[in-house]
């Protein structure tokens, strides 16, 4: 581990090593970008722990802040600040921001941000519409040919039955607006759907974000994340992860934000890739340049595999996925800083990193109650133990400090432990062995992440 002293700034020398100036030619420090030595993670979960952690093992990173933060982005160099972004951002004038929640970046902060001089990645607002508009989405989609589930916009309670009499099964209601990831209803009769749009038409169930809904035909097959880095122009696509959203064993119960994710996801064949590559991700850059609204940030496409092997679009997120993130930071070797300070810059440099032969599983660790109800200030221990483990990392989502110091939940996922190995089955060995020295009451965990993947694999 390279020492750094408490405000998270790495020891100089290491820093001074890897400045751009060193052992270059004069014309080839003329044309460099600016080194990215200070960079602000925005958000306060898993994902902007493991991104933080991630950007500061990078070449010439000084300093990594994240905005608010948690419990675990005070550690290991890492350190918070509290307040607006925009005023965060003056204070620690950062070379490159990352914003992490999707609520963010679809108000519209990248671009506040890049207003104010700071390089920042992640999409526009109007790119963000992909993910903040499903009924945009939809119709984006349609325009440029990519394939997405058939479906039926609604905007009035009184289109509400003709439409429902397009679909011969239940289909999924879907707010279309933003609504912290609850906004999906997947009935199971007409009768369900029928009074999940109802009260979403009304504003009831989520507000202004949901008096547009879209009626889905409902999909069957697996699920996976592909998540790729752009610039507007080009993409880096980075392994395909499976997410394990519901908060039941065998894949039972409410859905969560996701209760372990395992990369890369063995159903994900390299036909498979080259297809969703041409037919999806670069028909959604080609469309949104053409339109007039180029992306640029992560583009995380969330597909449906049909059994046939078919891919289907089911959204499209405009931001890193969590707990996707946790795996994909531990599967991605090189210089991840210089990657999004690239594609900010609208000149993606992909050589900047190579993917990883590993593979990698997390095990989100939730409290009592979740997703429902869920209990925070419950004392957690054991985290030292696990992260001493080779291969271990693990990840803070929802801690805090109480008054007297001790380490406590203050969230529905509370931890994603994330271990790596050869192959998945090692990786998710080591995670789960791991996850055994970590206590806090009501701790709740799935016992099954990656095991329907390793049966795949040995099925095979
Ligand atoms: P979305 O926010 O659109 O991804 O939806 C959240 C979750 O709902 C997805 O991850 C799927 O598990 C489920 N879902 C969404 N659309 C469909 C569909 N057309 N068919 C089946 N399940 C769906
Ligand atoms: N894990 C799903 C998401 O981040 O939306």
């Amino acid at each position: 581990m390279k020492p750094r002293n408490a405000l998270g700034v790495k020891a100089l020398s290491a820093a001074f090593a890897g400045h751009w100036g060193l052992g270059q030619g004069a014309s080839d420090v003329l044309r460099a970008p600016p080194m990215t030595k200070r960079i602000l993670v925005l958000g306060s979960g898993g994902r902007e722990h493991a991104l933080a952690s991630r950007l500061l093992d990078c070449p010439g990173v000084e300093a990594v802040v994240v905005s608010p933060g948690n419990a675990g982005t005070t550690l290991a160099g890492l350190s918070n600040l509290k307040g607006d972004p925009l005023q965060v951002a003056r204070e620690f004038v950062p070379d490159l921001i990352v914003v992490g929640p999707d609520a963010l970046v679809c108000d519209g902060l990248v671009d506040r941000l890049s207003e104010a001089g700071f390089l920042t990645y992640g999409p526009s607002a109007k790119a963000a519409r992909l993910e903040g508009s499903k009924a945009f989405m939809k119709a984006f989609a349609t325009r440029w040919g990519i394939r997405t589930a058939r479906y039926v916009e609604v905007t009035g309670h009184e289109q509400l039955s003709e439409a429902l009499a397009q679909f011969v099964e239940p289909p999924v209601v879907k707010a279309s607006g933003l609504c912290a990831g609850k906004g999906v209803i997947v009935a199971e009769s007409f009768d369900e759907a029928r009074a999940a749009a109802l009260q979403m038409l009304s504003g009831d169930a989520f507000g202004e974000a949901g008096k547009v809904v879209v009626l889905e035909e409902r999909l069957y097959g697996a699920e996976v994340s592909v998540h790729a880095i752009c610039d507007g122009t080009r993409a880096l696509v980075l392994p395909a992860i499976s997410d394990h959203k519901r908060i039941g064993e065998g894949d039972v119960g409410p859905n969560t934000g996701g209760m372990g994710t395992v990369g890369p996801a063995p159903i994900y064949t390299p036909e498979l890739a080259r297809r969703v590559h041409s037919e999806m991700i670069e028909r959604v850059l080609y469309g949104m340049q053409q339109e007039g609204t180029p992306f640029k940030g992560t583009m995380f496409a969330g597909l449906m595999i049909q059994p046939s092997g078919e891919p289907i679009l089911l959204e499209i997120n405009v931001r890193f996925g969590d707990p996707e993130t946790q795996v994909l930071m531990n599967l991605v070797d090189g210089d991840f800083a210089k990657l999004l300070a690239s594609a900010a810059r609208g000149k993606l440099e992909s050589e900047a990193v190579t993917i990883a032969e590993r593979a990698g599983v997390c095990v989100v660790l939730a409290s009592a109650g979740y997703p429902a109800a869920p209990r925070t200030g419950d004392v957690i221990s054991g985290l030292e133990a696990a992260s001493e483990l080779d291969s271990v990392r693990v990840y803070h989502a929802g801690t805090s400090r109480d008054p007297a110091g001790a380490l406590v939940t203050a969230g529905g996922r509370v931890l994603g432990i994330v271990a790596t190995g050869a192959s998945l089955a090692a990786a998710r060995e080591r995670a789960y062995e791991a996850c055994a020295l970590v206590r806090f009451e009501g701790m709740q965990l799935r016992r099954d992440i990656g095991q329907k993947q390793i049966d795949a694999l040995v099925g095979r």
